[in-house]
């Protein structure tokens, strides 16, 4: 496959796209990133990385974060975190509360905030430093180690962040959080506020493609749990436009509101793309047509 030609297709096509929908104003520091930026990168399971406009400048990598904390637990802990989260599409905003209470503080999946929180809040438990263990996973798989966070975004969430606060104090009088309710929120805007570009992004993701194997060949995840998160991205990794996702796009997939996707090709690629127009759900609206664009051109899908 020529992903050059493909990708140079793929960007030239979108191109009407770029620019359109709302930067994510409900985090201050996000609202004056540049809409107009678009870049794409796609990862061979071999190692090689092609990508075409803006793919090697870094954005906030914001809730494709919640992918990568995912894997590190499911690593290190296995099943028993669907104890305390559920893994079923919520048909709801990503930082709804409204299920919460009848769902006894259980969140319905990890990719929401509130199931996200809990993923952090067991990592924060495993790790003792949750967002240090995530940036430093990051950027061995990305082979960047100049991948960092951005204190002004996390601060700027952490000042704005009582949404997230709501959740985790619920969450917290069902015993549904193990650390302190600051903590908890203090290691998810941090992990959050990570920047990479898309080709760092790309390459870190490369485990989600070669069915659970690292950058340096070790194993991360055994192949049932690598398919198992790249099904619970196909399933909840949009919020609630997944089905939507699935019908344009038929990838796991993994967005978030810094305006970058990654998406997954288990045995192929994983691809990164990044516009920060988005649209009313949260996601890259030239971003998802992008990986439209991929899919239809290349054929490649899991249907
Ligand atoms: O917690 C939040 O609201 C943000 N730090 C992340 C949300 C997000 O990226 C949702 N994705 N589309």
């Amino acid at each position: 496959m020529d992903y050059q030609a493909v990708l140079d297709e793929v960007a030239a096509a979108v191109a009407p796209h770029v620019g359109r929908g709302e930067v994510a104003g409900y985090i201050p520091a996000l609202a004056a990133v540049d809409p107009g930026r678009f870049g794409i990168a796609v990862a061979d399971i071999d190692g090689g990385v092609t990508g075409v406009g803006d793919w090697e400048t870094p954005f906030s990598v914001q809730s494709v974060s919640k992918a990568f904390a995912l894997a590190l637990v499911l690593a290190r802990d296995g099943e028993s975190l669907w104890r305390r989260v559920g893994r079923e599409p919520s048909g709801n905003p990503f930082n709804s509360l409204v299920q919460l209470e009848h769902e006894n503080g259980i969140p319905r999946n990890p990719f929401i905030n509130a199931g996200a929180l809990v993923v952090t809040d067991r990592l924060q438990s495993l790790t003792g430093d949750a967002a240090g263990a995530l940036l430093e996973f990051l950027r061995a798989e990305s082979g960047n180690p100049a991948v960092s966070f951005d204190h002004g975004v996390a601060a700027s969430e952490a000042e704005h962040g009582d949404r997230n606060a709501a959740l985790a104090y619920f969450m917290a009088s069902y015993g549904n959080l193990d650390n302190p309710v600051p903590t908890v929120l203090d290691h998810y805007f941090r992990q959050c506020s990570i920047e990479m570009s898309c080709r760092d992004l790309a390459l870190a993701g490369s485990f989600l493609a070669r069915h659970g194997v690292g950058r340096d060949g070790a194993r991360l995840l055994s192949r049932s749990e690598a398919k198992r998160i790249n099904a619970v991205m196909l399933t909840c990794g949009t919020y609630d436009a997944a089905g939507d996702f699935a019908y344009r796009v038929g990838l796991p997939g993994k967005s978030g509101v810094g305006g970058g996707i990654i998406a997954v090709i288990p045995g192929r690629c994983t691809l990164c793309v990044w516009s920060p127009g988005l649209d009313a759900r949260g996601n890259s609206v030239a971003g998802v047509a992008a990986l439209d664009h991929f899919t239809t051109l290349t054929g490649w899908s899991v249907f």
